[in-house]
């Protein structure tokens, strides 16, 4: 009998502890997916920074604070407008001479600011005006929030990653995994274009882009999207077509910017992947990145993300004979804005 009774103690005590074990992984498991985040817009006020940052206001995790910097004065009007819609995320905006402000403690720093092309221009042409512009923001992250992931949206990106990297080698705060060129407008283009084509559903396509940003150094790999085959000729037409998908944006607003609500929709879907890697989610996305013994100095590749940032550099797998070519032809190019970048800052 009182064998029987320690018995069933044992069981009841078994499963007691089970249930808040249970609980206790579940109420953390929560806790680890709304962990709040502060993300800094830097060039906040411009086509790119608007739409971006009215995607973060409704899609950051509850509790995080959006820092939104701009040298134009409407900066703080943006953030205004932003903070009436009722979301659980706070915006604050800071002008000009409130950088430090604006980045102290964010965990990730995402640049847009700087010029957009204009018809007949392409990215190199905006090198000398963004190198600056790129460097003196690199050098506010390095004073205010040196550990933050870091996304560069502003052209040339071949060229501006590198200047970035540079700036922290320089200051002795570099981590390669917390800098990235965000190359997912290349992506979310392809996957349009190739659903349009091919009649598919635009949610099911997936398509890998990797090299650098800019002309013929966007590689789309046609050959590695599941569930659809493409002809010699349309290969031929649709690879071009994503290369030059921003020119198309930049001759349709006819001297009016370049591409502002697709690279918003674009860094936004590629903030998300960052912010679910640092809570610690697997994901992985595409990005323009530094890689050791890779084709170039950076390129971009599929990355595993997670709390450090890139978790591991994945392989792009098998090229077809088509991408093999344009990837050789191409690499001359990268390398050549690459070194442009690091000596812009020797
Ligand atoms: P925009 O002219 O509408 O906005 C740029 C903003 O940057 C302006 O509000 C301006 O005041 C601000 N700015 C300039 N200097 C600054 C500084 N030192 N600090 C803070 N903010 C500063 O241009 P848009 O269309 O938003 O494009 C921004 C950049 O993004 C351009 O370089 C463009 O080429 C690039 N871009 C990149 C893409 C990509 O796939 N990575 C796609 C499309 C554009």
């Amino acid at each position: 009998m009182v064998e029987n009774i320690l018995e069933i103690d044992r069981i009841n005590l078994f499963l007691v502890a089970n249930f808040i074990i249970l609980r206790a992984t579940n109420v953390s498991y929560l806790k680890l997916r709304r962990i709040p985040m502060k993300v800094a817009v830097l060039g906040a006020a411009g086509g790119i920074g608007q739409a971006l940052s009215l995607l973060l206001k409704t899609g950051l995790p509850a509790g995080s604070e959006l820092s939104l910097y701009d040298v134009a004065p409407v900066v703080p009007g943006v953030a205004v407008d932003l903070s009436h819609i009722p979301t659980d995320v706070k915006v604050a905006g800071f002008g000009a001479d409130d950088l430090n402000k604006a980045l102290e403690g964010s965990d990730i720093v995402l640049i847009p600011a700087g010029m957009p092309r204009k018809p007949g221009m392409d990215r190199a042409d905006l090198f000398n005006v963004n190198a600056g512009i790129i460097k003196t923001l690199a050098e506010g992250i390095v004073a205010s929030c040196p550990k933050a992931l870091v996304g560069i949206i502003t052209n040339p990106v071949n060229g501006t990653v590198p200047i970035v990297a540079e700036v922290f080698k320089k200051a002795g705060t570099y981590d390669a995994k917390r800098v990235f060129g965000i190359t997912t407008l290349d992506v979310i283009r392809s996957e349009a274009f190739v659903a349009e084509l091919k009649g598919v559903d635009v949610a099911t396509v997936k398509v890998p882009v990797i090299g650098g940003h800019s002309g013929t150094t966007i590689l789309p790999l046609l050959s590695q999207v599941e569930g659809v085959s493409f002809t010699a000729e349309e290969v031929a037409a649709l690879t071009p077509r994503i290369q030059n998908a921003g020119t198309e944006v930049v001759n349709a607003k006819a001297g009016g910017g370049s591409a502002t609500l697709s690279m918003g929709a674009a860094a936004a879907r590629f903030c998300m992947s960052l912010v679910k890697g640092l809570q610690g989610e697997e994901v992985v996305d595409y990005a323009y990145v530094a890689v050791e013994n890779g084709d170039a100095e950076y390129f971009a590749h599929p990355v595993r993300l997670g709390k450090n940032g890139v978790e591991e550099i994945l392989s792009y797998g098998e090229l077809s004979a088509f991408e093999t070519k344009a990837k050789n032809d191409m690499l001359e190019t990268l390398k050549k804005d690459i070194k442009e970048g690091v000596d812009f800052m020797a």
